[in-house]
């Protein structure tokens, strides 16, 4: 568990840089793949300091294939293998669907979905050929089941995403490799602060969320850590809610 190697796409900020520090305090050795790669290797050069046995941070689009093998190599060559797989990475536009251009559409799908299935399928090959399974953990979000009409694009992609990690799920078991997803609820990060940081929905979260509060980054990384560990070696398949109730509730 301790000398697991562990690539988190989209690692450089937000709930990809909390899952990181999640994975550096039990020893792990992270590679932050980021589209951004210099904020890449500002977040790496912290995690030494957490306890990472080590860290690199890599430019990657995962919505580049070529981009998304090069990146596998380097992290092979690095680490000499990959143990966990987080797909992380994700964009919400926040455009209502009927003033949303078909380009935007397509982009939130092809980074979304398609980048976690370039991601999925280059890295569960090394996994496959190390011999000694594996963890991919997707993170979603409850719009992998609800949406709404600025989140029409998101939600679909997020919906993709549920059935992705549910069908590798099927394949990749037989080489004891497991696939779950994590469906954060509202946490507070860059995509999200602007919102949620006006006084209206400020308040608004403590009607909504039985926790009271809204989510930080590292209650999605403690989950994964749990996800990616050898205690959840027969969990396969399903998505865990991360959301302080807020989906339990129906008034
Ligand atoms: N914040 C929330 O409330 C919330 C809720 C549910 C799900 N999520 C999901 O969690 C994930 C992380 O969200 P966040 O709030 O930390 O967002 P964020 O915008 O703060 O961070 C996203 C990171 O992904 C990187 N990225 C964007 N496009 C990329 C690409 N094409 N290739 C590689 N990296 C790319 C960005 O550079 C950034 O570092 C996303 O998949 C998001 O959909 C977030």
């Amino acid at each position: 568990m301790g000398n697991q190697v562990v690539v988190v796409t989209g690692g450089a900020r937000g709930i990809g840089y909390g899952i990181a520090e999640c994975f550096a305090e039990k020893g792990a050795s992270l590679v932050l793949a980021d589209v951004n790669g210099e904020r890449a290797q500002e977040s790496a050069e912290r995690l030494g300091a957490l306890g990472a046995a080590g860290a690199i941070g890599l430019e990657c689009d995962v919505s580049n294939r070529a981009q998304v093998a090069a990146m596998v190599e380097e992290a092979c060559r690095e680490f000499g293998r990959i143990d966990v797989l987080v797909n992380n990475a994700g964009i919400c536009p926040f455009v209502d669907v009927m003033d949303l251009d078909p380009e935007v559409f397509a982009k939130t799908i092809d980074v979304n979905l398609m980048g976690a299935y370039h991601c999925t399928h280059l890295v569960a090959q090394k996994m496959i050929a190390q011999g000694e399974g594996g963890r991919i953990v997707f993170i979603t979000s409850l719009a992998e089941n609800v949406t709404g009409p600025a989140q029409v694009d998101y939600g679909a992609s997020k919906g993709g995403m549920r059935m992705l990690m549910v069908g590798f799920a099927t394949r990749l078991g037989r080489h004891g490799i497991t696939c779950n997803a994590i469906a954060p609820g509202m946490i507070l990060t860059d995509m999200t602060r602007s919102h949620w940081e006006q006084p209206g929905p400020a308040e608004e979260i403590k009607h909504r969320v039985p926790m009271g509060r809204i989510g930080v980054p590292r209650d999605i990384g403690h989950a994964a850590v749990f996800l990616a560990s050898n205690e959840a070696e027969y969990v396969n398949g399903i998505t865990l809610r991360v959301d302080g109730g807020h989906q339990a509730v129906c008034a």
